[in-house]
């Protein structure tokens, strides 16, 4: 069976899981939470002490993917931080959400993180490691960024519905860069 899956990526914070959840609604594609199937199933090989995360069983995930794909009709939303574990023939468009490094700081507090996972957390945002990685796995051309900062999670799920839909040409990679913002608000230092 021939897959199109829509990948939702981005750094933990910046909406993936709620944005998921009002595309599926919107489209009647179904989601899944790569997060949750590793851990809800098993999917894993070993616990990332340091970071209190799993590390997952690529090779298992991938094919609980494909299961999950085929049984949807091949059409499937998938997000989560493995996000790029899927291999790129699967994948017809990866969206990755992006979220202003002080709002990004704020919703993770708000989840009552450490400082110091905050700080890496929103550090890897600043230099879009997300973004570099899905540009990495699927080419930069299947690649697209959705600001979530200061819009309402439906306003951005509209965004991100524009870009499945085909129209998301302003939404290619390049146009948000954190690293210099930062630098032009003289507010860099604060985060490293
Ligand atoms: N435009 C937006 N898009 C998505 N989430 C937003 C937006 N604005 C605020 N939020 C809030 O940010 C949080 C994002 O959390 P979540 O969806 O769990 O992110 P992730 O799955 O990427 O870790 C939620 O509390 C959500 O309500
Ligand atoms: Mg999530």
């Amino acid at each position: 069976m021939e897959l199109q899956l829509i990948v939702l990526s981005g750094t933990p914070g910046t909406g993936k899981t709620t944005i998921a959840h009002i595309l599926s609604e919107a489209t009647g594609i179904k989601w899944v939470s790569l997060g949750s199937l590793v851990k809800d199933k098993g999917l894993h090989v070993g616990v990332d002490v340091e970071r209190g995360s799993l590390v997952a069983d690529v090779d298992r995930l991938v094919s609980e993917v494909w299961r999950l794909a085929c049984e949807a009709g091949g059409r499937l939303i998938i997000e989560g931080h493995y996000a790029d574990v899927t291999p790129k023939d699967w994948v017809e468009k990866a969206i990755v959400l992006r979220t202003h490094p002080r709002e990004l700081w704020r919703r993770l507090a708000e989840r009552g993180w450490s400082e110091s996972k905050i700080r890496e957390n929103v550090q890897a945002e600043i230099l879009g490691v997300c973004t570099y990685e899905a540009i990495e796995a699927y080419g930069w051309e299947f690649v697209y960024e959705v600001d979530t900062t200061s819009k309402s999670p439906s306003g951005s799920a509209r965004e991100a519905l524009e870009i499945i839909s085909g129209g998301g040409e302003r939404y290619r990679v390049g146009r948000i860069n954190w690293l210099r913002q930062l630098e032009k608000e003289g507010k860099l230092e604060e985060y490293f």
